[in-house]
Parts: C-alpha cells; sequence; structure tokens
C-alpha cells in the first residue's frame, strides 16, 4: 500500500492554491492532474481545500484527474468508495470531519461527501509511459514519486508534465524535489523557497 495520509504536505498545496486560484477565474472547466495519486488521500484533500476557497459554482465546474500505476484496480475502489477508517482521519485541521466526511453505515469509517468526491476522476496511468492523459490543465501535481524514477526518467516525466500544461500553468512537487537544471528553460520557479513552477511556453 502507498503512503500518504489526508492534508500531507499542507502548507505546499496552501501555496499551489493562492497561485492557483487566480489563473482559474477566467476558465470554466479548469481540471487539474494529480499524478500519483495513490489510494486518494491527496486528491480528495485538495478538493477539499479547493472546496474551502471557490465559491459553488466555480467549485463544480473543476476537474480533478487522480492518476496512479496501480493496476489491480484496488485504488480505483478506492477512490470511487471515498471511504477511509476513522482512525485515518483523526488528524485533519479543525472542522474538516463533520463538513466534509459522512457516517456511511461502515463502522469505524466515514465517506467523503459527494460533492468533493465528485471532483476527482481516477484512471491507471503510468508516468513512464511518458504519455500525458490529456492538455489544459492548470496544475499538475505530483509528490512524493518522482524520487522513485532515474534522473533522466524524471526529465522525461517533466517534460510530460510541459506538455500537458495550459499556457502558464503550475506544476508543483514536494519541497525536497529539484527541478533538475536541462529544464531552467521549461519552467520558472514561481516562489524563491518552494518547488512550485510556472510553464514556459517557448521551450
Ligand atoms: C508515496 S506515494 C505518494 C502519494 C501522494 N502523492 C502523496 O504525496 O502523499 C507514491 C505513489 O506513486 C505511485 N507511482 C509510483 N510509480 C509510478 C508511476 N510510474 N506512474 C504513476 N504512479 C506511480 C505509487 O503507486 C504510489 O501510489
Amino acid at each position: 500500500m502507498a503512503f500518504t495520509f489526508f492534508f500531507r504536505d499542507q502548507q505546499v498545496l496552501e501555496r499551489v492554491i493562492e497561485h492557483l486560484l487566480p489563473s482559474l477565474a477566467g476558465r470554466s472547466h479548469p481540471r487539474i492532474w494529480d499524478a500519483g495519486a495513490a489510494m486518494g488521500q491527496e486528491p480528495y484533500t485538495l478538493s477539499i481545500m479547493l472546496a474551502e476557497k471557490m465559491n459553488h459554482f466555480a467549485f463544480n465546474n473543476l476537474r480533478i484527474d487522480a492518476t496512479d500505476v496501480e493496476s489491480t484496480g484496488q485504488f480505483a475502489q478506492m477512490i470511487e468508495a471515498g471511504l477511509y477508517p476513522k482512525d485515518e482521519l483523526s488528524r485533519l485541521p479543525e472542522g474538516i470531519l463533520d463538513k466534509y466526511f459522512e457516517p456511511n453505515g461502515k463502522p469505524e469509517y466515514f465517506r467523503v461527501i459527494e460533492q468533493v468526491r465528485r471532483r476527482v476522476v481516477y484512471q491507471q496511468h503510468d508516468l513512464l509511459s511518458f504519455r500525458e492523459i490529456g492538455h489544459g490543465y492548470s496544475l499538475v501535481l505530483c509528490k512524493n514519486v518522482l524520487l522513485h524514477f532515474q534522473a533522466l526518467e524524471r526529465i522525461e516525466v517533466l517534460k510530460m508534465f510541459h506538455r500537458a500544461l495550459a499556457a502558464g500553468g503550475l506544476f508543483a512537487t514536494e519541497q525536497t524535489q529539484e527541478m533538475p537544471p536541462e529544464l531552467d528553460s521549461w519552467f520558472e520557479r514561481v516562489t524563491p523557497d518552494g518547488q512550485l513552477y510556472r510553464k514556459v511556453e517557448a521551450a
């Protein structure tokens, strides 16, 4: 089972959202790609954090494409169900459990509410295929995944993200991941102290 948890890297996500929201203003159906999404804790965290910040209409037009290489269908099932054990939810920020999760008949489990669940669509995808799942993304989030790849694979994956992003789209990764210098002209750093980048068009 992949290691992940709700609200992991919360500060990174807060910063991403701060820069993402102004760029969503002119888009009718903005899309986000969460690559290496594991069992859904990350895309649902993102969905919850965006629900907190966006108006209902804009939020309901948003789509988060969550992908992972896992191929047995187990992650797909878990994300679709949106059911998580109570002990996984014990350290959520205050108020989040009551507002965004509901009991669902299964003892000791809570379900992500439908409004948040509907924003997340899962598909199986191998990043090392180097084939993007689509184009025009406002944000690609890929945390705690790239570190498992070889340096050259990482570069090809990042080039794939570049193709998938809309003009001016954002790419975010975990704090300890660095953009390879080979891609300096492909992405510009958005914040001096974080791993948040904006696509450079002419690369
Ligand atoms: C440590 S988890 C990170 C989950 C989440 N992004 C987070 O930060 O909490 C790494 C995930 O990357 C996925 N992964 C590993 N290799 C991959 C690949 N080639 N393509 C897509 N996903 C991959 C794993 O299946 C796992 O779910």
